[in-house]
């Protein structure tokens, strides 16, 4: 406890949070078929001003307790003893998706993206006069994650209990209880869980730091009024001592090997890509080049080029690849500091085979689906949007710096033709995000927006979904392109902290670039019609979802049996994307690093 104290002492020059102004509520879905006709584009101003909502819907504890106070009307304080398990003050944060655990790994995360891409592309918040909503949404979970490290080596992974939630569906009210706090610790390590965190504290500082730069690009800077020095060394703070108790402690292991079945909602498959990401985070947020020497020793250790994996919670090496490459124009004397070669060039190649692969279709689990999404094989089974949309984010912060303009283009073109297709351009002629367009889901998977309280009948009681979740991405279309709007599909309608983590920087660069509008300003309202089949997935297996049998249903129902089954032996819900999520990481799905 004694390594904070320091920290007290600073607080006298602390900057005020910053007020909006004018406050922002989301306008109704009609006003997504209006073209904007003034500049910075209204229709991506409401993109990022709703993707940013969606996290004040997800809010937990006390509502009155952030800068602006609650802009969701139809939620209340929730689960305000979280903690007391433990005697202490774990209320705050958010809920992770549709239901109401607090899940720490998903949400760093979700911090890491969003800071990650304030930091190149945050101008475009000023743009839409969002920046203190940005500043009030990094706050609320920077805040829970401080709360969440009372001490060096203990993390708070998750509060709330999987088995008690699963059994719920209701509203914010009557939230079941107990709702138990799980830690790591130094007897009880988790390194994946450290790690994440660290890298989520150190960009979170690397922001609020007045007066950075952080040159990538030509149109790198930071949101404009964001700095806040005081912030920006607390934060820090628990950015070293998470990645000093990751580093240090013994075994290294995965906070799902320590915990078990308890935290298997997000079970990672290994720690190494987590603590190279780490290290690297830190070597820019501090400027000392023993992280970078740390970095790049685990880069060449644990063999983390060459992946062909997903950018998630689960998997960071596409981010440490493009990270290196940025450090090499940014901040080339890191490199030059750890005795090593800054080596543009070999990030660059780094960085080029691994989207060379997506652009051209090489990719060893992964294709374009017929409608033109980016979709790879397991990842992109439950939540297909996901993947996509990230790679997107990753594709546009790099191409600036790519090793040639033709490659530049080919991520430029790729990476619209992903975010037009989030955004309607689809065989579906649905904008994925909800609120946006007349056309948007209806039927959003999240317990306290749905208004239902019958677990029995999610996806018909209530008939019409209660409140609207503004901003919330949900899950995505199947592989075949076809959507579902069903309620009770978690697979296609869930919406989680992480599937939006990358819409304000999406939205942030297409103001910085003055663009066209969003596709869907472009769709005709009511041009799409739910599928009269059923769905075939994780949620729904193959011919259990609806009235009559299509003959694939028929011919997929053996599959969905055996699936069936094997859920039920496993002894999971199959209700929540969670719970199979889990199932797939015992060691089934990702092949280790
Ligand atoms: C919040 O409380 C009000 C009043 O009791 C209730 O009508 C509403 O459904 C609650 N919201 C949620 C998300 O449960
Ligand atoms: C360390 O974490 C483990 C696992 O969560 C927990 O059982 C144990 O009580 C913790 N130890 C301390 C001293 O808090
Ligand atoms: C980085 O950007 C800042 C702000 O635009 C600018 O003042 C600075 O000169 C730039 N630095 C470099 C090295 O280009
Ligand atoms: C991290 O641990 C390694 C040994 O496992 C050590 O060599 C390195 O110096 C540590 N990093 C820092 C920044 O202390
Ligand atoms: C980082 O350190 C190097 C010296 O090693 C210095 O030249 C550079 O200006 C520093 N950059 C920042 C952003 O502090
Ligand atoms: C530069 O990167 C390339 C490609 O990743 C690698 O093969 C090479 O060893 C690196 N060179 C140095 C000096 O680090
Ligand atoms: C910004 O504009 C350039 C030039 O039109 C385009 O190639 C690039 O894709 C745009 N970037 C983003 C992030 O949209």
């Amino acid at each position: 406890m004694s390594f904070f104290i320091p920290l007290l002492v600073l607080s006298t020059t602390t900057l005020a949070q910053l007020t909006p102004s004018p406050t922002y509520s989301p306008p109704s879905a009609t006003a997504g078929l209006a073209s904007s006709t003034s500049s910075p584009n209204t229709q991506w101003s409401a993109v990022l001003g709703n993707s940013l909502y969606f996290y004040d819907a997800q809010r937990s504890g006390r509502l009155d307790q952030g800068t602006y106070g609650n802009r969701v009307s139809w939620r209340n304080d929730s689960a305000l003893n979280d903690g007391s398990d433990w005697n202490l003050d774990l209320t705050g944060g958010w809920y992770d998706a549709g239901d109401y655990i607090k899940a720490t790994f998903p949400m760093t995360f979700t911090l890491s993206a969003l800071s990650w891409g304030a930091l190149t592309h945050g101008g475009g918040y000023d743009l839409a006069q969002q920046t203190a909503y940005l500043d009030g949404t990094l706050r609320w979970g920077f805040d829970w994650l401080i709360k969440a490290h009372p001490s060096n080596d203990v993390l708070f992974v998750q509060v709330g209990s999987g088995e008690v939630d699963n059994a719920y569906w209701g509203g914010d009210e009557n939230i079941p209880t107990p709702r138990p706090g799980y830690p790591v610790n130094s007897s009880s390590p988790g390194t994946d869980a450290w790690a994440s965190a660290a890298t989520a504290f150190s960009l979170g500082s690397l922001l609020y730091t007045p007066s950075i730069s952080y040159n990538t690009t030509s149109s790198s800077a930071p949101p404009s009024s964001i700095a806040d020095a005081n912030y920006a060394a607390t934060l820090l703070s628990h950015a070293r001592a998470l990645y000093a108790t990751a580093n240090t402690t013994s075994p290294r292991q995965t906070y799902y090997e320590t915990l078990g079945e308890s935290v298997a909602a997000y079970a990672s498959s290994n720690w190494n890509d987590d603590l190279c990401l780490s290290a690297l985070a830190l070597a820019l947020a501090t400027n000392d080049s023993s992280y970078y020497a740390d970095a790049y020793s685990y880069y060449t250790q644990y063999r983390l080029s060459g992946s062909q994996e997903v950018w998630n919670w689960d998997s960071a090496i596409p981010a440490i690849y493009v990270m290196f490459a940025e450090l090499a124009t940014a901040r080339p004397g890191l490199a030059v500091g750890a005795g090593l070669s800054t080596n543009l060039t070999g990030w660059q190649t780094e960085v080029e085979t691994y989207f060379d692969r997506i652009v051209n279709g090489n990719l060893r689990r992964g294709y374009l689906t017929r409608g033109g999404l980016l979709y790879f094989e397991g990842d992109s089974d439950e939540a297909s949007l996901n993947p996509a949309v990230a790679i997107t984010m990753l594709m546009f912060k790099y191409a600036p710096l790519a090793s040639s303009s033709s490659k530049t283009e080919s991520y430029n073109n790729f990476a619209h033709g992903q975010l037009s297709y989030l955004m309607g351009d689809n065989p579906m002629n649905v904008p994925y995000i909800v609120g946006q367009h007349p056309n948007s889901p209806q039927n959003p998977h999240s317990a306290p927006a749905s208004g239902g309280d019958n677990i029995q009948a999610i996806r018909t009681s209530p008939q019409t979904e209660a409140h609207v979740l503004y901003g919330a991405v949900v899950g995505g279309p199947l592989s075949d392109d076809r959507f579902w709007d069903w309620r009770d599909d978690w697979v296609q309608t869930e919406v989680a902290l992480d599937y939006n983590a990358m819409i304000p920087t999406l939205a942030s660069m297409q103001l910085l670039n003055n663009t066209a509008d969003p596709h869907y300003v472009d769709v005709q309202a009511g041009t799409y019609s739910i599928p009269t089949d059923p769905p075939c997935d994780a949620a729904l297996p193959c011919g259990g979802g609806g009235g009559g049998l299509s003959a694939g249903a028929k011919a997929g129902i053996a599959i969905g049996v055996i699936l069936g089954v094997l859920l039920i032996l496993c002894g999971i819900g199959f209700w929540k994307r969670e719970s199979l999520a889990a199932w797939w990481r015992k060691g089934y799905r990702r092949p280790k690093v």
